[in-house]
């Protein structure tokens, strides 16, 4: 049998060479592809006879690929078609690695029902799998602030309040396409001269909220800590600022000796529950941005596990403020 299962992909693995090079010497055990997608890393790992792969996406079209992986890796693979906020669930020894890729795969872009893109017209749908609400419910039912609060927060949107008053006024007459989102958001953004399309933050704050891309995250890394043994790493690649916010810290604030009071006894001033590798993030080389520009954005950080115990109020009161805005979309 070939190593590879030679699948017809649209989507380039991101800063895939890069993460091999880090996980290489640990093979021989089971890595967690949080983000299977078209499975290019899960491809890659399963290369090595030694390696096994437990894979999760929330999509449910990665079903039909991780049927053709489970005849072709056999025991070597397993798939859960869940969210990776519940990896807890897992049960597995010997595991070297979690990877999330964080984002979406060319394939899930290029799909019109997913109504993902402002580029689509059709119903705002942005869902990528087991949501509990669309971007079509979030625009015409929630009110002008909680509207507001998502294109701010979640998409960084300056015009944040102007745009969600104009979705309020028009939608009293029509339930609001794709079309009409844009129309509202080209009109209310008129002197406008940044290089990305006009309608980029207001649908990435859209995409983030419906998916609830913010707890996801939060608790698919605090989950991964616990369910690794000490050595093992985290690995993450992001794709927006907000994301990469948030893993910042989690590496960070868990990586430092902290100063705490002086008369805190030594022992208990230890807060080293990763090892970083960089300081910086690893980024795409010209070349790889060049056979693949949506790259550009990726932002590659790691960590090894050093210690059990660790406490993640910190992380979760740092957030609050974002957890608080997904929340808006239990009502829906
Ligand atoms: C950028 S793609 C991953 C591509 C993959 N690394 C590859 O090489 O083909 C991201 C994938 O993660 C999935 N995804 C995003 N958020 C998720 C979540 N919270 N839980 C499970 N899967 C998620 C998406 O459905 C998508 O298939």
């Amino acid at each position: 049998m070939s190593a590879t299962i030679n699948l017809e992909k649209k989507h380039f693995p991101v800063l895939l060479d890069e993460i091999i090079k880090i996980i290489s010497p640990r093979y021989g055990g089971t890595f967690l592809d949080c983000t299977f997608g078209q499975g290019g890393y899960s491809e890659k790992i399963l290369e090595n006879s030694k390696n096994k792969v437990i894979a999760f996406d929330r999509d449910i079209n990665s079903i039909k690929l991780s049927k053709k992986f489970k005849k072709h890796f056999g025991d070597r693979f397993e798939f859960n078609h869940n969210r990776f906020s519940k990896i807890e669930k897992i049960n597995s020894n010997n595991l070297k690695a979690v990877i999330f890729d964080l984002g979406y795969s060319t394939d899930q872009i290029f799909d019109e029902k997913k109504g993902l893109s402002f580029n689509f017209k059709g119903q705002l749908n942005m869902k990528l799998g087991l949501n509990s609400f669309s971007a079509h419910e979030a625009v015409n039912k929630l009110d002008k602030a909680e509207l507001a609060q998502i294109f701010k927060f979640f998409g960084d949107e300056k015009d944040a309040r102007r745009i969600a008053q104009s979705i309020i006024k028009k939608r009293n007459k029509n339930y609001l396409s794709t079309t009409d989102l844009v129309e509202i958001i080209n009109k209310e953004k008129k002197n406008y001269n940044y290089k990305i399309n006009k309608s980029t933050k207001i649908f990435q704050s859209l995409r983030i909220f419906v998916n609830q891309e913010v707890s996801e995250l939060i608790y698919g890394l605090i989950n991964a800590y616990n369910l690794i043994p000490i050595d093992s790493y985290i690995i993450v690649v992001t794709f927006h600022s907000l994301e990469d916010r948030i893993v910042k810290f989690f590496f960070k604030n868990y990586s430092e000796e902290k100063k705490v009071s002086r008369y805190v006894p030594i022992s208990k001033n230890k807060n080293k529950f990763f090892e970083l590798f960089n300081k910086k993030a690893i980024v795409p080389s010209s070349d790889e941005i060049k056979k693949n520009p949506p790259s550009r954005s990726a932002k590659l950080r790691y960590a090894k596990k050093i210690k059990n115990g660790a406490n993640f109020e910190e992380f979760l009161m740092k957030f609050k403020h974002l957890l608080e805005i997904e929340n808006i979309g239990k009502k829906l």
